[in-house]
């Protein structure tokens, strides 16, 4: 069986655009002293890859959260499986995610950290589907925009498989119809 049916974005793509994205946010959070929010458990490679390229002062915290419900109102619910370890009142706050999809837990997840009173909260992810986009959000940094197609590898899985694979792969549909 073929688990693969390409390479989406290679390993040196990868590399390229997190050392990119990372001289961007070294050179707009300079002086603030950012947190980082690693959204478990996808954004794992991609987060400590762009931190070990920030060169000013940050933190980092994680987090681990799931959505459910959707549609365009407000009405869906985010599950807070593990909370931030820090209080993010006045600071600047940025959100790494690996992929953003329907956007609902990106949405949902910006709005309940608003209300902890941080001075700034933004959303850097290294994937985006905006086909798939059911709930408005912002992206402030974003590695790149991908068809509507089954990714994995880089952090991101199917059924907990294949997060540790460099690159980042079109999933077969033999795979996951099977
Ligand atoms: C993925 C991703 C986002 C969310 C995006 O996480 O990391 O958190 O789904 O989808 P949405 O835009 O439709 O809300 P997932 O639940 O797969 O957990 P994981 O990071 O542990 O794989």
């Amino acid at each position: 069986m073929k688990e693969f049916d390409k390479v989406l974005i290679s390993k040196e793509d990868i590399e390229i655009k997190v050392k990119e994205i990372s001289k961007k946010i070294s050179a707009d959070y300079k002086g603030l002293n950012p947190l980082f929010v690693c959204i478990l458990k996808g954004s794992v490679f991609f987060t400590a890859d762009l931190l070990r390229n920030v060169d000013t002062p940050a933190q980092i915290d994680f987090m681990v959260v799931s959505s459910y419900g959707s549609g365009t109102t407000s009405s869906g619910t985010l599950n807070i499986k593990k909370d931030l370890a820090v209080d993010i009142k006045d600071k600047h706050v940025i959100i790494v995610e690996d992929i953003i999809d329907s956007g609902n837990t990106l949405a949902l997840l910006k709005e309940m950290l608003l209300k902890r009173n941080p001075s700034s909260v933004k959303i850097c992810t290294l994937l985006d589907k905006p086909d798939r986009r059911v709930r408005d959000v912002k992206v402030d940094y974003c590695g790149f925009q991908i068809p509507d197609e089954f990714v994995v590898g880089y952090g991101l899985d199917y059924d907990e498989n294949y997060r540790t694979l460099p690159d980042i792969r079109v999933l077969s549909r033999e795979v996951y119809e099977k």
